[in-house]
């Protein structure tokens, strides 16, 4: 996730607008910062380089630069560590376009081997093959609009670009495909940004604009074209885009959590956005493959992580041994001392770290690699310490998380993991090309399942919220197989964020211990996943003495639940029989819960007492 801002205006101050707004979007990302803008004599200038906003606003001098059409960039690195050849924008190669981008561009290796050729590409980003992109369509005789249309055509995945043109100095162009874009107009011009807080100190009149939708900005002016699926596209009526002006009332500290209360619902309701540019981001990835063969070839494969990271971790090892029946060894990252001895070369340690700077996995990474294993990371985060150590890097792409619970990270980590465990499969020849497609195919769709399922699950979460408002004591979370692997995330939410003794266990070991906690009203839940239909045995028990059940299950599946008072069920949405998308459906509802007892208690979801984002001490 980055965060761009575009403007053209009629006075030469846009600049001072941009970096406003660029100072309101840094929470989209912040490792590196770039402003272009076109300057009265018509000299296109790109000044850009990796830090925060403040140091690289400083060192070079992005106060001084004048001009009436400028944009501007925050980085959170996808495509290519944080550095100043790295940063946004990105200009063709006679300097004459400059882009910034929001997104991920699937077909970028593809894009880059067919541009390389005639065109000097001058950093690893995606984004940069967007203006040669742009540059070779104009070199056919387009005008800029037509190159534009055609250029999108060719871009597969997200993107949200805003684009300045050397040639038409008073133009902004704009383009917005699964990445989030808003118009802002004003008296004196018009904006695009990522988001509503970098257009607030600007104008309070938006546009919210549609997938598919480009075109340019004038002062006076607004020009806003459809691409259609057969490859054309058509010009939107002057008079609709007027009247889907909406006044925003939100104040810029409202705004800067995109109108939630709190960092935490927000991360939680961009999970469809962050699965979507994961997947996009992985699918065509050639470090995908390499990943998938390092696995294949290893004695022993070994997945290390800390907290919710770990219980991606214990995601992996069930697909692993369930879809290819390979063996893999969880280990949390602080116990990793006491398999030490027991590492040597030929084991491949899969490293799982959403900041790539957890002390404990750091520790264990480098214990393991001394004794001769392997290292893949798995980060959101490009240049992070992890990230460096290893010998390969897969990145999830949710963005900058900034409450403390890991709710969008983790729903990324879990998608990346199925995708590299069903590569596995198809490289071991485990897994032929027709099941490969089908499960691939379906976890694309992970976006739009979580999207559901985030919708069924917040009225239930909100009520059962309000049930549990007085309760102080503890409470059961029990599944069988993937469903104890959720549920063990779902243990910790409601543990960190609402502060309540939650406890996650094997429904099937209930009965060997567990269980005499249970009396009158004690509260069970029950991840009721496909693969443990028994589970309803499990419910009963409990019920038998006493405890209040909750059974979630998918509504595709059919279980035989018994009239009991002591036992409910919440019917979460169906995943069409495929397992692959149950973590999905599953852990949303647990998340939410999470928030809203914390709410009603009082408690600041986004910074829970104790605790830190980033656990970087021993
Ligand atoms: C999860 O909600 C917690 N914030 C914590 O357990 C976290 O997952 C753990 O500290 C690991 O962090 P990492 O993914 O950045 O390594």
């Amino acid at each position: 996730m980055c965060g761009i801002i575009g403007l053209t205006k009629k006075s030469e101050d846009s600049v001072k607008d941009v970096l406003r707004g660029l100072a309101m979007l840094e929470y989209r990302g912040y490792d590196s910062v770039g402003i272009a803008v076109i300057t009265n004599d018509g000299r296109l200038i790109v000044r850009k380089g990796a830090g925060d906003l403040a140091s690289v606003r400083k060192r070079l001098g992005l106060d001084e630069l004048r001009g009436r059409t400028a944009i501007g960039h925050t980085r959170w690195a996808t495509h290519g560590a944080p550095t100043d050849n790295n940063a946004h924008p990105h200009t063709d190669c006679k300097n004459e376009i400059a882009v910034v981008h929001n997104g991920v561009i699937r077909n970028y290796a593809s894009l880059r081997s067919y541009l390389e050729r005639n065109h000097e590409l001058r950093s690893e980003t995606d984004t940069e093959l967007i203006a040669h992109l742009i540059e070779e369509e104009l070199r056919n005789g387009k005008n800029f609009i037509k190159a534009l249309a055609e250029t999108l055509k060719k871009l597969e995945g997200s993107y949200a670009l805003a684009i300045i043109y050397k040639k038409e100095p008073n133009r902004l162009y704009f383009a917005k495909m699964k990445s989030p874009l808003i118009l802002g107009v004003f008296d004196e011009g018009s904006a695009v940004a990522s988001d509503i807080p970098a257009l607030l100190g600007i104008t309070r009149k938006l546009i919210m604009l549609e997938d598919g939708e480009f075109g340019y900005v004038e002062p006076g002016g607004i020009s806003i074209y459809k691409l259609v699926p057969e490859g054309s596209f058509y010009k939107i009526n002057e008079e609709n885009i007027m009247n889907r002006i909406k006044v925003v009332e939100w104040s810029p500290e409202l705004a800067s959590r995109g109108g939630y209360p709190h960092f935490m619902i927000k991360e939680i309701y961009e999970q469809p956005q962050a699965l979507s540019d994961t997947y996009n981001g992985l699918i065509e990835d050639p470090s995908l493959k390499e990943a998938s063969k390092m696995l294949s070839f290893s004695k022993r494969i070994l997945v290390v992580g800390a907290g919710t990271s770990y219980h991606a971790g214990l995601i992996f090892t069930y697909f692993m041994s369930r879809l290819i029946g390979k063996i893999v060894i969880p280990i949390i990252s602080s116990e990793f001392k006491f398999l030490e001895p027991a590492i040597s070369k030929g084991d491949l340690v899969l490293a799982i770290s959403q900041s790539g700077e957890t002390f404990d996995t750091l520790e264990a990474v480098r214990s393991f690699k001394k004794r001769g294993a392997k290292i893949i990371a798995l980060t959101n985060v490009v240049g992070s310490a992890l990230d460096r150590e290893a010998d390969l890097t897969l990145y999830i792409r949710a963005g900058p998380e900034i409450g403390v619970a890991a709710t969008k990270t983790y729903t990324s980590q879990v998608l990346a993991l199925e995708l590299l465990a069903v590569e596995t499969g198809r490289t071991l020849g485990v897994i032929d090309n027709k099941e490969y497609e089908k499960i691939v195919e379906t976890l694309e769709k992970a976006s739009n399942y979580i999207q559901d399922s985030i919708e069924v699950s917040d009225p239930v979460a909100k009520y059962m919220a309000k049930l549990m408002n007085d309760y102080k004591g503890s409470l059961y979370i029990l599944g069988r197989g993937l469903g104890h692997y959720i549920a063990k995330e779902a243990a910790l939410k409601i543990k960190e964020i609402s502060y309540l003794h939650a406890e996650a266990y094997p429904a099937g070991e209930s009965k060997h211990g567990p269980i005499a906690l249970v009396e009158k009203d004690f509260p069970v839940f029950i991840i009721a996943t496909s693969d443990s239909p028994e589970i309803v045995g499990n419910a009963i028990e409990m019920a038998a003495r006493g405890a209040n059940v909750w059974i979630l299950k998918s509504g595709d599946l059919e279980l035989e639940i018994p009239e009991d008072e002591k036992i409910r069920t919440i019917d979460l949405i169906s995943t069409d029989g495929n397992i692959v998308l149950e973590p999905f459906i599953y852990i949303p509802f647990f998340q939410l819960l999470s928030y809203y007892i914390a709410v009603a208690k009082g408690y600041n979801p986004d910074k829970p007492r104790n605790l830190a984002k980033t656990v970087t001490v021993e």
